[in-house]
């Protein structure tokens, strides 16, 4: 029997709890369940033989790279890519266990951190060889590499000479064990056809190792736009990036799974503000009122995450309808033009990229008025904006995604997947050199 109480709906009591969480003026939300089922639809298109590899450095493009990791993980993610010994060590020291890939050179100085925690490496050329035999052997570990081939976009990768040659030095290494090979595509959400050549040149490495014996478990290539464009470029596994946020796609296969926006940028409206004719706004004095005018002052600036490129360029969402930003969006602040809107009030949510109502603005939009991409756009978010993670429809914590793990972690846990022991005794060589 009815007891007279009413349950709110979820969103309702979400928003509630949300509410109660948030103290500042703005915030980015992560829907977690939404970078899982991100990776489950990823794992479902690219078929079982595939793995997919989260990329979660530079904390997970500001995001936060421990609660993304796991969803990631927990969605079928077959292994983690940073870019940094750091944030791969950091991983660890949380409890991660999974493959990590560290996607580019590493300096000396870390590589024996970086065998130690079991990262896998990726070489460019044989000048870290020595280097990293000797870490390897103080660590006990047998290092793991993936060599990174550049094929067009010229930047971290060998050429396919040094590559061969790496391949060479390190098949007569037992210190160092080839674990994979890959390339980075220069304009995979372009339809110029580079991709298609990146992937031949790739291809005609891959044959000419193979040729000379060399058995390579790993071949990639694949970003997020090439994972979702074309099946060519999966090859054995793909590097998802901004797709596990629903961004960045691209020109997609028309069968590609649809991803789901995972992030979503939030401020309060502090004040309204009602000017007459002529009056100017922020900064430079940019923007010139046309008339009686309706301002809102938001409580997000580009210290926050929201570009200064959208200075009378960009749009914020405020009650569900979209409202030009006018004048100069400064550090802490930003005005909406709210003429054309109902009632606007202080408190009132502004959305600068994600949902409002039957409204959405996508951070790829959003991105392209500021002229930069969506990549640069999470990253930008600053340190002071309270990241909300949501699970089951519902913020679970209130975190900047930087705290330390609960449980005290120690490399002795990691399995041996990964690390494979080292036997001494070593070679007359290696020992020069651990002496020297
Ligand atoms: C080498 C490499 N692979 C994969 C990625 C992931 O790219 P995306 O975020 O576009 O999926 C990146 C990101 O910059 C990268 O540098």
């Amino acid at each position: 029997m009815w007891d007279g109480t009413m349950t709110e709906p979820l969103e309702v009591s979400a928003a509630r709890e949300r509410d109660e969480q948030v103290r500042g003026p703005t915030w980015v939300e992560v829907d977690l369940d939404a970078v899982e089922r991100n990776v489950r639809r990823v794992r479902a298109w690219v078929g079982r033989a595939v793995g997919v590899f989260a990329v979660v450095k530079a904390d997970a493009y500001g995001l936060g790279a421990l609660p993304v990791a796991r969803a990631a993980l927990a969605g079928g993610a077959s292994g983690l890519a940073v870019a940094r010994v750091s944030e791969g060590r950091a991983l660890r020291a949380a409890g991660i266990e999974a493959k990590i890939l560290v996607l580019t050179g590493v300096p000396t100085e870390e590589l024996a951190e970086a065998v130690e925690a079991e990262l896998a490496l990726s070489l460019a050329d044989r000048a870290p060889l020595p280097a990293l035999r000797v870490a390897a052997y103080r660590a006990g570990k047998r290092a793991v590499v993936h060599l990174a081939l550049d094929t067009g976009l010229t930047r971290y990768g060998g050429d396919p000479n040094e590559i061969e040659a790496l391949a060479e030095a390190i098949a007569s290494d037992p210190a160092i064990r080839l674990d994979g090979l890959y390339t980075h595509f220069a304009s995979a959400d372009e339809t110029d056809g580079f991709l298609e050549e990146q992937l031949a040149r790739f291809h005609r490495v891959r044959l000419r190792l193979e040729r000379l014996g060399h058995v390579i478990p790993h071949y990639h290539a694949a970003n997020t736009a090439a994972t979702l464009r074309t099946p060519a470029a999966h090859l054995d596994l793909v590097r998802l990036g901004i797709g596990l946020y629903g961004a960045g796609v691209g020109a997609a296969d028309p069968a590609a799974p649809r991803l789901e926006l995972a992030v979503q940028l939030r401020a309060r409206v502090l004040r309204v503000m009602e000017v007459s004719e002529g009056t100017t706004v922020g900064y430079g004095r940019t923007f010139r009122c046309p008339g009686p005018t309706r301002l809102a002052l938001v409580g997000a600036g580009f210290a926050d995450g929201v570009p200064r490129a959208l200075s009378n360029r960009g749009v914020v969402l405020i009650g569900g309808q979209r409202a030009p930003l006018v004048g100069r969006v400064s550090m802490d602040q930003c005005v909406a033009d709210v003429t054309a809107l109902g009632a606007v009030e202080p408190g009132d949510e502004a959305v600068f990229y994600g949902v409002q109502g039957n409204t959405s603005l996508s951070p790829d939009e959003v991105a392209q008025a500021a002229d930069t991409n969506v990549h640069e756009l999470f990253c930008r978010i600053g340190a002071r904006v309270p990241r909300i993670y949501r699970r089951q429809a519902r913020p679970d914590s209130l975190s900047t995604g930087h705290e330390a793990s609960a449980a005290p972690w120690s490399w002795d846990r990691l399995p041996r997947v990964v690390a494979e022991p080292l036997e001494r005794p070593l070679s007359a060589r290696v020992e020069a050199e651990l002496a020297s």
